[in-house]
Formats: C-alpha cells, structure tokens, sequence
C-alpha cells in the first residue's frame, strides 16, 4: 500500500486511536527502584551526581518502601556502605552486614515490597575492585565462593532476589548451587549476564564508593565493542541457572537488549544506570530539555528495544509524573 492508499495519519488523529494502536506499554510495574543503604541514625544523605537520590541508613527504610509502594512501584534492589573494608570483602557476607540488615527491616516494615540485592564485593573490599586478589589480578576462581556466600546470607536475611553483578565467570551457577544447598531454591537469580566496562557508572561509584584504587575493570567487564560476546556470557548464564538476564548500561545498549530479546525467551531486564540519570538531571537542570518527557521517552524506548524489566533511578520521577 502506497500513498495516497494508505495515509498513517489516520490512525494518528486523536489520543483515542493512538492509545488504541500503542505498540509498547510502561508502568511503574516494570521499574526497579534501587536504593542506596547506609550505616547511622536519620540520614537521608544527597548524592551530588545523582539530583534526588539520597544514601538511606536502615531505620528510613520504612518510610522509603511506603513511599515506593504507594507509587506502584513493587520492587527495589539495594547496594550497601558499610563502615569498614577489607581485601576480602567480609563486610559482604556478615549475618549483621549492612544489606543483611536493611532486607530485614524491609521485609518487616513492608512484606509486600520485593527486595532484590546487588550481589558484588566492590563496596566491600578495600581496593575497590569486584573480587578477590591474587597481585594486581582478580582471580575469578577464588572470588567464587565469597560471592554465593554473599548471596546465602542475603537469602538467609529474607531477599526475595538476588543479582550478582561483579561479572565473575562461573557465578551464577555457583550461587545456584550454594542457594539450593541452603534450601532457597524458590530464590530467583538475576543475573546481571552482559555489564559493559562503562564510563557511564561514574555517578555510582561516588554514591556506593566503590571507585577501584588502581586499574579499571576491564578484565572482568565487557568491551562496548562486542555484541556477539553478549550472547555468549547470557548463554552461560542461562546454561548455569539465571531467571533473569540483565543488559547494563540500557540507552547506549539497545541494540544489545534487543538482540536478547530475540535469541532467549528469558526476562529481560535492563539497568539504566547513574551516568544515563545524572545526565538528564543535568540538562534538565539548565532548563534545557523537558525533564519528564525525556525520562517517559527513554524509559518507553528501553521497554521497546525489548527490556521486561528496567531498573532506573527515576522509577519514583516517572510513576509520579503519572499522578
Ligand atoms: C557493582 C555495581 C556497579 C553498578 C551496579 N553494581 C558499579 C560498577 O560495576 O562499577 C553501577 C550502577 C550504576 O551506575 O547505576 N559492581
């Protein structure tokens, strides 16, 4: 059908028949809060590069998941400070951690909330980096069991999610076996299966502190360039036992989330990250873009790449520009 047969206009003439041929649906039920836990009494502590996001201690915990769960918003992932660090990252698995003890007093002040936690030893260890290591190295092989664990203890601790996101090879089916071990088989793992070595984290390594003291991560974390590598590390991931398959960073990646979408019939989810927030903030600060379009247009283009599931530091800026 050519012009002036066909006239795609017609379908455009009234938000009626808009809404009615809508290709891709967003609600505050596909958004991930995520939530940054720190140690101390009554603070609400704002993060410079991220306008509106603050680091929580445990006893306003409470108050937050209200507030989520009143916008709709049913699920949160958390990422922890805690006071002291160390090479081997114990901060991570302690029964009285910082995560241990904001999933519980999640899971008492408001059961309803679905808590997931970034499983990961960065903020953990002293030197900043995701593992354990051997010299300057992350030995892959030895960081394995500190992360399941991590994960064990957070399970124990009642998460209702977890999501290894250190880029470790093996990790998940390691986690998978120690969380069955224990008898949470009913605990999902979300699997951050394709992270980027991505400058676009820039905002979170000051809010979580977890900036690492020499080097980069680029030997655990992938090349930008690969998009075939991405299949690859999601088949492992599969293969292994994930629920869910992560794509981080989102806006840069679509391409990446789409190709998922395609080749696994797995969740997709997908983390549109500090760097990608801080920069609409940014602009939206300086009057020069329409800060709640952006945010409705970015979240609805990440859904339509292919993204189930987007973590994304405006979930609560969204579901209240709804209201
Ligand atoms: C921990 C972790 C990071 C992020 C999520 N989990 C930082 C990193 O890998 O350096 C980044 C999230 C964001 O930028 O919003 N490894």
């Amino acid at each position: 059908m050519v012009f002036p047969d066909y006239r795609p206009r017609r379908l455009r003439r009234n938000e009626t028949f808009r809404a009615l041929i809508r290709e891709t649906s967003l609600s505050p039920a596909h958004l991930v809060y995520p939530l940054f836990v720190t140690t101390g009494k009554g603070v609400r502590a704002p993060i410079g590069s991220m306008p509106g996001i603050d680091r929580i201690s445990v006893d306003q915990l409470g108050r937050e998941a209200k507030e989520c769960l009143a916008l709709g918003i049913g699920n949160v992932i958390l990422f922890g400070l805690p006071d002291k660090k160390d090479p081997a990252a114990s901060g991570a698995y302690a029964a009285d951690g910082i995560i241990q003890r904001a999933i519980k007093e999640l899971k008492n002040k408001a059961p309803e909330l679905m808590v997931s936690t970034d499983v990961c030893l960065c903020e953990y260890t002293s030197h900043g980096h995701c593992g354990i290591l051997v010299g300057e190295e992350v030995d892959n092989d030895a960081t394995l069991g500190i992360l399941a664990k991590t994960a064990v203890s957070h399970a124990r601790a009642g998460a209702d999610m977890v999501a290894p996101s250190d880029m470790m090879d093996g990790r998940v089916g390691e986690i998978r076996a120690a969380l069955d071990e224990e008898d949470f088989a009913n605990v999902p793992i979300m699997s951050y299966a394709v992270k980027y070595a991505s400058a676009f984290y820039g905002p979170f390594r000051e809010a979580a502190d977890c900036a690492p003291q020499f080097g980069d991560r680029s030997s655990y974390q992938m090349d930008p360039a690969n998009v075939r590598e991405a299949i690859r590390e999601a088949t492992l991931d599969v293969e292994e036992g994930a629920d869910i398959l992560m794509v981080k960073p989102a806006v840069a990646y679509l391409d990446v989330i789409a190709r998922l979408r395609e080749e696994f019939d797995l969740p997709v989810a997908a983390y549109h990250v500090s760097g990608e927030y801080a920069m609409i903030k940014a602009a939206a600060a300086q009057g020069w873009i329409d800060e709640k379009r952006v945010v409705a247009e970015t979240l609805l283009a990440i859904r339509r790449a292919g993204a189930d599931i987007i973590i994304t530091y405006c979930a609560k800026d969204y579901a209240r520009s709804l209201g």
